[in-house]
């Protein structure tokens, strides 16, 4: 890890993903969670405040950046929400099978670099009754934007900790054996597009 990776980037990611508006999309999401909850690449915790506290649990947040779990302790400790916090990946998640009833993931499977394995583990650790909560940005339906984002992502790759701009998150749900129950497309306001077409709904396991 180099010094921009590790001093510069989870500041740059706690701003960029901190923007006003988002909020409204990580609050629809967030707060359909319920019971024992897990939120897989949690980052520096900016769903926090937006959870229902009397649905959950508790919350148990999983990122691999020391740097970003360490801004989010501090923004756990300042809500009421019960929370554990590991250093683990989402391909490789240290929990027993059917162990959630929802899994929140926000903004997190653009850098996940197996996001397929990532669902897998999801649909492992995730009771059959649960469900997963997805707020995401990715492959655009335009043509015309999708040109820009192939052209733009391996660059914005190296600048934004492996955030990728093509991938179509409703695939790669269905492909990990998800039903997607709902699941909305909207271009956050005054954002560009390239980066700015969310994927946002709910999906629960194949059983
Ligand atoms: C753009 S940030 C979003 C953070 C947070 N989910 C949010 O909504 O603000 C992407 C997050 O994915 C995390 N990440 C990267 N690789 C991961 C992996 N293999 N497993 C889980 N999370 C990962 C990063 O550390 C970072 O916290």
């Amino acid at each position: 890890m180099n010094l921009y990776e590790k001093f510069i980037l989870p500041r740059l990611l706690d701003c960029a993903c901190g923007l006003s508006v988002i909020n409204e999309h990580r609050a629809e999401i967030t707060q359909q969670a319920s019971g024992l909850t897990l939120e897989l690449g949690i980052g520096s915790g900016l769903n926090h405040q937006f959870y229902e506290q009397n649905k959950l649990i508790s919350i148990v947040g999983i990122d691999p950046s020391d740097q970003l779990l360490r801004i989010a302790k501090v923004r756990s400790e300042k809500s009421n929400v019960s929370t554990q916090l590991y250093r683990a990946v989402g391909e490789k998640l240290p929990f027993q099978d059917k162990t959630f009833d929802s899994v929140v993931v926000t903004f997190a499977f653009c850098s996940i670099p197996n996001p397929l394995g990532a669902l897998k583990e999801i649909k492992r650790v995730c009771k059959p009754t649960g469900q997963l909560l997805f707020c995401e940005h990715g492959l655009a339906k335009s043509p015309q934007i999708q040109k820009w984002q192939h052209r733009i992502e391996p660059i914005w790759k190296k600048v934004a900790g492996g955030c990728h701009l093509t991938r179509d998150i409703g695939a790669l749900i269905k492909d990990a054996g998800f039903s997607v129950k709902k699941m909305e497309n909207a271009y956050v306001h005054a954002a560009p597009k390239f980066v700015g077409f969310l994927y946002k709904g709910a999906a629960s396991p194949n059983i």
